[in-house]
């Protein structure tokens, strides 16, 4: 069947994550990893970001005014218990200030529980490798149920646990800076019983609510579709990254390789939607030299359109993805999708054909209910630090002035009418064929 318009009801909105918005976040681990001379590009702090903390209400009147009906945006846990069982009145507060914003001007929000960044104490006390922080995060999920519950309908535990163990514990690139396979299995565990333990306490307070975790999932291509041991490759890096965690969730116990790691189980229904972040796909290669990266070393293809950060602009992986995603039988919401575009030649572009991506899947009978451009305004993009530009609209980290990119009125077109405008494509730029170092899974 062919779709033509979006549905009615359809969620349209933007997504940020507190740590790379709000400015002020001085109690967590990622502030103490920027500190550190290197690690991000530039020596960028995520203070003052976009001083979002402030300035919330503007925002929100200027993201309604661009027609869209939702918003997803995290929840920051340092600022909400910043000492061990010590909850601050204020953050609650805040937060609460915030959720009603929301309500105030139509934006229904999605509130991601945990997105990356962890209180310097949970992270003092071994981070997501101590068994321990799943039950710290239900105490501070079950808090936040208490004061918050009522306020939102959508609920996203943890933000991309895969991410979280490669960039972490794999690549080190990202706080605590490990390469240890073993470590980045247990932490893929434990976020696993962290998203299990927060599904039941959410649910015991609010039943009807929906709750989901924010899966980062790629395309892995071989990049030599003829030579087996890249086909053998890129099923391993979709095994171990897209599927591992989806079929642990389906089944609510570990599913290989993670049952090497540790034991766990969770209730067989732990998710009511599939939240999916989708950015690009993953050319892979064998190469015997990247061991701890699975043997793939990601290489990129001549003759597509790449963003800033080299990543592929592949709309129909988002079509595949859904598909793939039908056989999970849920509902789901894209939470991310979007490009880092300083110049914005890119991005309306991006933004149509990904969404003409979504009407085919809609067609093909995917339970698709809403989509959430990463992001509405620039802002501190982790170990890039401000050179990542992936906004709709530009910010002056001075002035905090938003200005609008051309693409911010093709998307609020989309989310106005239910329509994608038929719009010419840029021609593909002619790059060369290189060879990069391991996949940068982000
Ligand atoms: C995702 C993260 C998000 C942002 C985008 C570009 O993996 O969830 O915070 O960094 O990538």
């Amino acid at each position: 069947m062919t779709i033509e318009r979006f549905p009615n009801d359809f969620l349209w909105g933007t997504a940020t994550a507190a740590h790379q918005v709000e400015g002020g976040n001085h109690g967590n681990d990622w502030w103490s990893w920027e500190s550190q001379p290197g690690r991000i590009k530039n020596n960028d702090r995520s203070d003052p970001a976009c001083d979002h903390y402030n300035r919330y209400r503007d925002d929100f009147r200027l993201l309604a005014g661009l027609h869209q009906n939702a918003h997803r945006f995290s929840l920051e846990w340092s600022r909400i218990e910043p000492r061990p069982g010590e909850f601050s009145a204020e953050a609650i507060a805040h937060y609460r200030d915030v959720l009603e914003a929301l309500r105030a001007v139509g934006l229904e929000p999605v509130v991601t529980l945990h997105h990356f960044t962890n209180p310097t104490w949970v992270a003092q006390a071994g981070g997501w490798d101590a068994p321990e922080t799943a039950e710290r995060f239900a105490r501070y999920v079950d808090r936040v149920m208490l004061e918050l519950g009522t306020l939102a309908n959508y609920w996203v535990t943890i933000n991309e646990p895969t991410v979280v163990a490669y960039q972490g514990y794999v690549h080190g690139e990202w706080p605590p800076g490990r390469r240890e396979l073993g470590a980045a299995a247990r932490v893929l565990v434990n976020l696993l019983r962290g998203h299990w333990l927060a599904y039941e306490r959410i649910k015991s307070h609010r039943p009807e609510t929906r709750v989901g975790l924010a899966h980062h999932l790629r395309v892995f291509d071989a990049a030599r579709s003829w030579a087996p041991q890249d086909r053998l490759v890129a099923a391993a890096f979709e095994r171990v990254f897209n599927e591992t965690m989806l079929r642990s969730l389906r089944e609510g116990r570990l599913a290989f390789p993670l049952t090497r790691a540790g034991k766990a189980s969770g209730p067989h229904q732990s998710q009511d939607f599939i939240g999916l972040n989708y950015y690009t796909r993953e050319l892979v290669k064998f190469n015997h030299r990247y061991r701890a990266e699975l043997f793939g070393q990601r290489v990129l293809k001549e003759h597509v359109l790449r963003s800033d950060l080299d990543w592929e602009v592949y709309p129909d992986g988002l079509y595949r993805t859904l598909i793939r995603l039908q056989r999970e039988r849920l509902p789901v919401l894209v939470l991310e999708n979007g490009i880092a575009d300083r110049g914005d030649q890119l991005r309306p572009a991006f933004i149509t054909r990904h969404a003409r991506a979504m009407l085919r899947a809609l067609g093909a009978g995917v339970p698709l209910k809403g989509y959430f451009h990463w992001t509405c305004f620039d802002n501190f993009e982790w170990a890039e630090g401000y050179s990542a530009q992936f906004g709709l609209a530009a910010n002056d980290l001075v002035t905090q002035e938003r200005s609008l990119r051309p693409s911010a009125r093709v998307f609020a077109e989309i989310c106005r009418t239910g329509l994608v405008p038929v719009s010419a494509e840029p021609p593909p730029e002619p790059a060369g064929r290189t060879e990069a170092g391991p996949p940068d899974l982000r």
